[in-house]
């Protein structure tokens, strides 16, 4: 049975940028704001030590603030280099704007 932790607000996320670093059990998690859809990703690159909430948001993808490598946001998969790994994704939900998050 999935457990879901609450880990934001809705308006935590910001409006300027689309993304919020929040952390689970540990780990850091990026969060994104798609025009109302909240999706969840590892928030560190896994092709370095970048973290993408401070990457460019445009279009249901990810830009890394560092070698600009691409990730759709919700499928996790990388679309250009220098990127080849997907990005761990987990279960969003959300109640009366707060932000539950479940590992997928
Ligand atoms: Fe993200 Fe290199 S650290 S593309």
């Amino acid at each position: 049975m999935a457990t879901w932790t609450p880990v934001a607000q809705v308006g935590d996320i910001s409006p300027d940028t689309g993304t919020l670093r929040v952390a689970l059990d540990g780990e850091a998690v990026c969060l994104y704001d798609l025009q109302g859809e909240i999706c969840a990703t590892q928030d560190r690159c896994p092709h370095g030590n970048a973290s993408l909430a401070d990457g460019y948001l445009e279009d249901g993808t990810i830009e890394c603030p560092l070698h600009q490598g691409v990730f759709d946001i919700r499928s996790g998969k990388p679309q250009c280099p220098p990127v080849t790994t997907d990005l761990r994704r987990y279960a969003v939900r959300v109640e009366a704007g707060t932000i539950y998050l479940s590992p997928e």
